[in-house]
């Protein structure tokens, strides 16, 4: 079990009090989470003592130099790559998507298509769009109006011509977890690049790139405790075959070839302290165990707090959950409308009350519209993190009975 006390200990934010002496409430995680005093620290001291840039003959750079290559070598255990120079590091996911559309038009010919869906974050479909300047398709797949994938049009979409799918594995909108395994079935031994965003999904689950066995997965460390970083594992040797956009003075090799100027080196330490922070909450001989075991308790606590929050939402009047319920695997983050009240004037109301939630379509503004809720300015969305307690949704329940 989750020991919620000496986790929230080492979040010096949640002790941030209104003038009315109301404790803050952080239900804003899916749009980033709070971070660790050992991350906090760890960037602050990065500056104090390792400051430099990379390859240099002196102290602090040789410290810089180890710092990256350490943190490359922990993400790629977080998400189970076979080696750290699969990872690619990155100012944020919406940029390295970029970069590798960019690369992946000279990689594509005319007439290819690429799958993409309308629940996804407009950052794994909006990089896609400029493959249509060399008459790469881009094939949308549809959305139910409950939001979720319509997976009969999703396999109706993959065909002959289709060279890369690129897909969410759980919704930022919503919290649903999309079945990535079964279309991952579908183009078993296909010639067809498999790329997942799993920025929404890594805060909440343990992630296994060899055994989901795709080709691309990005995901940002800044919804997982960390600083605002993206991180881009491709399968070995894959990124060698891309074109990136690079100065022909960088290394021109995986990981680094599409890692343009100088990195955040400090963001990066208080990445790896990040995943530090996320091992230390489980048990196991190796680090990849513990990662593993610390998602298994996360993923408990987490669902145990929006499961009561979904359920007491439902039971309310003038309020309409949005998204599945817990019957299938989901992620905890809880979206609503409210019968009188738009999006925006719910997270006012709950501003007041000092707990912090998003309105509007988070950016997944294809699958708001579909959803047909754009008109009245989106969902409110509560997103559950590790370090939210009961009594905190306690609160917010009672807040939001009142409205
Ligand atoms: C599902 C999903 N994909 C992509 C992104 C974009 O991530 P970044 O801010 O790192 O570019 C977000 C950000 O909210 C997201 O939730």
């Amino acid at each position: 079990m989750l020991n919620l006390d000496k986790i929230r200990n080492q979040f010096p934010s949640l002790s941030i009090k209104n003038n009315r002496g109301d404790k803050i409430i952080f239900l804003d995680g899916p749009g980033g989470t709070q971070v660790p005093k050992a991350v906090i620290d760890s960037i602050s001291d990065y500056y104090k003592f390792s400051n430099a840039n990379t390859h240099g003959e002196f102290e602090t750079s040789n410290k810089t130099d180890i710092i990256m290559d350490s943190l490359r070598e922990k993400i790629s255990i977080f998400l189970g790559a076979e080696n750290k120079d699969c990872i690619s590091i990155g100012h944020n996911m919406t940029t390295l998507n970029f970069s590798l559309a960019r690369g992946l038009i000279k990689y594509f010919n005319e007439g290819d298509e690429v799958v993409i869906t309308d629940l996804d974050h407009e950052a794994n479909r909006g990089p896609w769009m400029i493959l249509e300047e060399k008459g790469i398709k881009i094939i949308r797949v549809n959305i139910l109006k409950n939001g979720e994938i319509d997976y009969d049009d999703f396999v109706k979409k993959i065909n002959k011509k289709t060279v890369m799918i690129a897909m969410g594995m759980s919704s930022n909108a919503i919290g649903t977890v999309n079945n990535f395994q079964f279309i991952k079935e579908i183009i078993e031994n296909k010639n067809i690049l498999f790329l997942l965003d799993a920025v929404h999904y890594a805060p909440h689950f343990s992630i296994n790139v060899t055994e989901l066995n795709c080709d691309f997965l990005l995901c940002s460390s800044y919804k997982f405790y960390g600083p605002h970083l993206g991180f881009l594992y491709s399968r070995p040797g894959l990124l060698d075959k891309i074109e990136t956009d690079r100065l022909t003075v960088q290394d021109q090799n995986s990981p680094y070839k599409i890692e343009t100027g100088t990195l955040n080196h400090a963001a990066c330490r208080g990445a790896e302290k990040a995943l530090d922070f996320i091992s230390s909450l489980g048990n196991g001989n190796s680090y990849r165990k513990k990662i593993e075991d610390a998602y298994k308790v996360i993923g408990e606590h987490e669902k145990a707090l929006a499961k009561k929050l979904y359920s007491s939402l439902n039971k309310l009047e003038n309020i309409d959950v949005v998204g599945p319920d817990f019957s299938d695997k989901r992620s905890p983050t809880v979206s609503f409308i409210h019968k009188n009240l738009s999006a925006n004037k719910i997270c006012k109301l709950l501003a007041k009350e000092n707990i912090c939630a998003w309105d509007g379509h988070f950016y997944a503004k294809k699958a708001i519209e579909k959803m047909g809720l754009s008109e009245i300015g989106g969902v409110t969305r509560l997103g559950i993190s590790c370090y939210n307690s009961a009594d905190e949704i306690g609160r917010t329940i009672r807040v939001l009975s009142k409205i």
